[in-house]
């Protein structure tokens, strides 16, 4: 069984007192450590702060987006070599919100993978159907697809990933995949990770889309799913601490 990761994923939320408020409490609780593995990816300009809130400590941080550009005349973007500097481990590349709001293609996820493996930094790639899709009988054609370019352009690096599946329709809806759903998507992810990579059985793959302190542990205790990317419950330190118990 490979150890657990709960990610929480902030989205556009936060501000320097609540960061600071929210960050406190989550250390405060993993104490010196932790059982699973706990990050939170936080906004670009909060790096700095959360960077040294999370000083050692077992909480680690993360990032939500990765320019797929090493550096130059790419205003507003952010690169791996910058995220580095402030000790990210994580960041997510390919989120839905990314893809359907920043027009992000399997393309550019899968080099925005590349150049986070490049820099040490762990990449957590995300995959999801919409509900036409899945409506359609298409999940895992999509999954499966959105995957295929990371692996293509990654090769044996894949083994280094974590994975997140976050069907869109469960995302911020509070319609969460049941945990046979989501364990269907993760085996056939698995599956494909197999066949790419010796080590596929060690790559963590999370499960993301309202998941919350009710549902968190029947999802985890599915055989395929290794953790969760977690939206709104991770900006409540209790909630996202409770997931964080579900895990261990
Ligand atoms: P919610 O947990 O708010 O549904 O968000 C999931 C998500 O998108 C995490 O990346």
């Amino acid at each position: 069984m490979n150890k657990k990761l709960i990610a929480g994923n902030w989205k556009m939320n936060g501000s320097l007192a609540a960061n600071d408020a929210l960050v406190r409490a989550l250390v405060a609780g993993l104490g010196v450590q932790s059982a699973c593995d706990v990050a939170v990816a936080v906004p670009a300009p909060y790096l700095a702060q959360v960077q040294a809130l999370v000083a050692g400590s077992p909480l680690a941080l993360g990032a939500q987006d990765v320019s797929q550009h090493e550096s130059g005349a790419y205003t507003g973007e952010v690169s791996a070599v910058m995220l580095r500097e402030f000790g990210v481990r994580y960041v997510l590349v390919g989120h839905s919100e990314r893809r359907q709001y920043h027009g992000e293609t399997d393309v550019h996820v899968a080099v925005k993978t590349q150049r986070a493996l490049a820099t040490g930094i762990t990449p957590i790639v995300c995959v999801g159907e919409t509900l036409a899709e899945r409506e359609a009988g298409q999940t895992e054609a999509v999954v499966r697809r959105q995957l295929a370019a990371v692996i293509h352009l990654n090769g044996h690096c894949i083994s280094e990933v974590v994975v997140a599946y976050e069907p869109v329709w469960a995302i911020g809806t509070g319609k969460t995949a049941s945990p046979e759903q989501a364990q269907q998507v993760h085996a056939v992810l698995r599956a494909q990770l197999a066949a790419a990579s010796p080590r596929a059985s060690t790559i963590r793959l999370l499960y993301g889309g309202s998941m919350n302190a009710a549902n968190a542990a029947q999802l985890l205790a599915q055989p395929d799913i290794d953790g969760g990317l977690v939206g709104g419950a991770s900006l409540k330190a209790a909630d996202f601490q409770q997931i964080i118990a579900a895990a261990q």
